[in-house]
């Protein structure tokens, strides 16, 4: 997995932060999906490599994931920033998010840890009452 997310990495797409991540994904049937960060001149478009690779993996037909691992040139290595944690909780709330930089430092920790108190589908059923800007 390691191997796959340093390669994405080499393939990130960053030539305005010359920040490169690399990401894979470990789906429960034992596939690898590879993603990288995609930057763009409008520097808001930006794709982070932990969504691209949730991209990948639901367009393949993958919604269970049971690890990932993300890379970076940084050390310690880089956390998933906070819109990446919340994608991720979409599909697995306790999956183990393994961080690593290409010297080989890591730490692992599980997402429910990155995103306390999260937001998922179950509060949209909690509401109380309609707001009048919902009509
Ligand atoms: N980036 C990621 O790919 N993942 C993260 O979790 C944090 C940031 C990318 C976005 C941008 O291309 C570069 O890192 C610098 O922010």
């Amino acid at each position: 997995m390691t191997e796959v997310a340093i390669e994405a990495m080499q393939n990130a797409y960053a030539p305005y932060s010359r920040f490169q991540v690399g990401a894979a994904l470990l789906t429960e049937n034992g596939e690898i999906l590879p993603g990288c960060n995609v930057e763009n001149a409008s520097y808001g478009l930006t794709l982070c490599a932990e969504r691209t690779a949730v991209a990948a993996a639901v367009s393949q037909g993958h919604k269970k994931f049971i690890g990932v691992v993300v890379v970076t040139n940084t050390s310690p290595p880089s956390s998933p920033c906070g819109v990446c944690r919340q994608v991720l909780h979409e599909f697995a709330p306790d999956l183990p998010v393994r961080l690593v930089n290409p010297a080989g430092e890591t730490l692992t920790v599980s997402l429910a840890d990155l995103l306390p108190m999260s937001f998922d589908k179950t509060e949209l059923s909690k509401g109380q009452k309609q707001s009048p800007g919902a009509e």
